[in-house]
């Protein structure tokens, strides 16, 4: 059994390319709860960006999806693993405590392998053979997590056995690599496609941000036994770039369900519990006590913050053995929603994702965008952006949240806080667009779009998907979509407005020169994405605007692109800036 199973394991191992792991995973894969198809669906999905050749076969709700991965994580553990190991006798101990279904290696700060047994039971087994370290004279606060140490025995005996481990990527490539993949494409619309290739979160990464979503349920699990840690934001939503952060949400609804369900007759069973004044107070301190769980017992959980007076409360940590920065946060079920939301529009059409990681690698290297919160537009509220100016084309590429709707059947209804969540859960009933623009084109055509869009008078509306007035006067107003009286971008000032206005203007100017006289391949200039990625060409187009320009505005300008250059550590190369995206 165990010989069988390393057999296989060393098959189906994930720590190669994806393109080549894909085909042999489905042939082989014979456990339960296997990921074949998800595999063979976003392979499908992610590869292939073309215009006009929509991908057909049937989607997956963002509920299954979220549940299959779910359950995926729970019978996953994580190991810390010595540099040098030797894999096939590492995988052989562990199938003694069931059959493997996959597993892969990274690096952070040290080896680490996720290994995902095909049986929950295997976990456990495991642990039982596991120990609390003795640490000499300090002691250790005993936790039976998933997250392992091995250590070899006798190590010096085991030398001539270990060897280096090929590990799965799990960064960005560096600007100098994306410089030269963007140049060497053939057509404006291979360079939207190849950024999207490089950005996108990987099979491996996405099951690592489920997976440390899944330790920390365990720990907060210590306290509600039947709570549930969801990820949603980027890394759900199909829009997430390799090194955003890992946005968690803890779900307390579950606890106390079933039993309701199960209850009948003339008695009703409550739960004896203690009241707070209002739902923030009860949302403070729950993560009051979950932040200082973390903190004291959180295996491989750092550097842990409790931002309890936040418009959204939340807890921020970094969880070291994944290398995520996470916010965890509870009683926020809209933005797990509106995470449903955005994932429906990245699969509806395979120009989006495409177009929405373009404008957010754009806005990164202008600094229109930050890690930072501030009055800058945020990712969030581009994506937004997007989607509506999709909406907009002739023929629509993207369906209206109205339209959307109208398709919802009885499953679908989702009322959350009094607000209206609804809208059709099942992709296949959407159609696809008849719209065959070109993501060439449609970058352009967002550039001019938004450079001359009346943001003093109108608000971005992806309900209707269409401008309506503003209701107040923030200088740049996106409709949250189930909040309707709330603005998205509240924060944005008017100068981050300008900026991003101006940048626009000169982006969709540089395609439009580009499409009269591109440089040939051979000439090694940047040309199209490669070009508007580079801060120092928008900001030479600019230089005869800019002198138009109050003084102080002009040296605010200079002071943030030095900041910001310092920030992204951008190198001069060969005379020209590198291309700075980083997340
Ligand atoms: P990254 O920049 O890659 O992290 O994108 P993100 O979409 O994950 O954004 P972020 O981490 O800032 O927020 C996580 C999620 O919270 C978003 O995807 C939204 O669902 C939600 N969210 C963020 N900002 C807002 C906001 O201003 N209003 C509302 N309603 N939801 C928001
Ligand atoms: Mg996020």
């Amino acid at each position: 059994m165990a010989a069988c199973s390393v057999g296989l394991l060393t098959r189906l191992s994930l720590r190669v390319q994806r393109s080549q792991v894909q085909r042999p995973l489905r042939r082989l894969l014979s456990c339960p709860g296997t990921v074949a198809a998800d595999l063979r669906r976003e392979e499908q999905s992610s590869g292939s960006a073309e215009t006009g050749s929509e991908d057909r076969t049937p989607k997956k709700r963002f509920s299954e999806v979220q549940n299959e991965r779910r359950e995926q994580a729970q019978r996953t553990v994580l190991i810390h693993c010595p540099d040098k190991i030797n894999e096939k006798k590492f995988l052989k101990f562990l199938s003694q405590h069931g059959p493997i279904n996959s597993h892969f290696f990274y690096e952070s700060f040290g080896l680490y392998a996720a290994v995902e047994f095909c049986q929950k039971e295997s976990v456990t087994s495991l642990q039982n053979i596991t120990r609390t370290p003795s640490l000499g004279p300090e002691a250790a606060i005993p936790f039976k997590s998933r997250y392992l140490n091995l250590k070899l025995r006798n190590s010096l005996n085991q030398t001539s056995e270990l060897s280096s481990i090929q590990c799965s990527n799990q960064s960005s490539p560096s600007s100098k690599k994306l410089y030269q993949l963007l140049c060497c494409a053939e057509s404006v619309d291979d360079q939207l496609n190849t950024l999207l290739r490089e950005f996108q979160l990987t099979e491996e990464n996405t099951r690592l941000r489920y997976l440390t979503c899944s330790l920390i349920e365990d720990v907060a699990a210590a306290y509600f036994p039947d709570c549930a840690v969801r990820p949603f934001g980027s890394s759900v939503n199909s829009f997430g770039k390799l090194g955003c952060d890992l946005d968690m949400f803890l779900d307390l609804d579950e606890i106390g369900k079933f039993t309701a369900q199960k209850t009948s007759g003339n008695f009703l069973m409550e739960f004896q519990v203690k009241n707070v004044p209002s739902e923030r107070v009860a949302t403070q301190k729950i993560l009051s006590v979950i932040g200082e769980c973390l903190d004291q017992f959180g295996p491989g959980c750092v550097g842990v913050q409790r931002i309890l007076n936040a418009r959204c409360p939340l807890v921020r940590f970094s969880h070291q053995a994944s290398g995520f920065q996470c916010d965890l946060t509870t009683n926020n079920r809209i933005a797990l929603k509106s995470s449903e939301l955005l994932y429906m529009y990245g699969a509806l059409d395979s120009r989006v994702r495409a177009l929405v990681f373009s404008v957010r690698c754009w806005a990164r290297a202008h600094s229109l965008t930050s890690s930072i919160p501030g009055a800058w537009i945020t990712n969030f509220s581009l994506t937004m952006m997007v989607i509506f100016f999709l909406q907009r084309r002739s023929p629509p590429i993207l369906p209206t949240l109205d339209y959307l709707k109208t398709l919802a059947d009885a499953e679908d209804k989702c009322i959350i806080e009094g607000h209206n969540c609804t809208f059709v859960g099942d992709l296949n009933r959407i159609k696809p667009s008849r719209n065959t623009e070109t993501l060439e084109l449609l970058l352009k055509e967002f550039f001019e779009y938004f450079g001359n869009f009346a943001f003093n008078k109108n608000s971005i509306n992806i309900r209707q998907g269409r401008e309506q007035n503003k209701p107040e006067s923030s200088p740049l107003h996106i409709q949250n979509p189930f909040e309707t009286s709330l603005n998205v971008s509240k924060n944005v000032s008017q100068s981050q407005l300008q900026k991003f206005v101006d940048l626009a203007r000169e982006s969709a100017w540089i395609l439009h020169q580009e499409g009269k006289d591109r440089p040939s391949p051979s000439s090694n200039q940047p040309w199209g994405l490669a070009a508007l990625l580079l801060p120092s060409v928008a900001n030479n187009m600019s230089l005869s605007k800019k002198k138009k320009k109050p003084a102080s505005e002009r040296i605010k300008n200079l002071l943030d692109s030095i900041k910001s250059s310092g920030a992204e550590n951008s190198t001069a190369t060969n005379g020209r800036r590198a291309i700075s995206t980083q997340a």
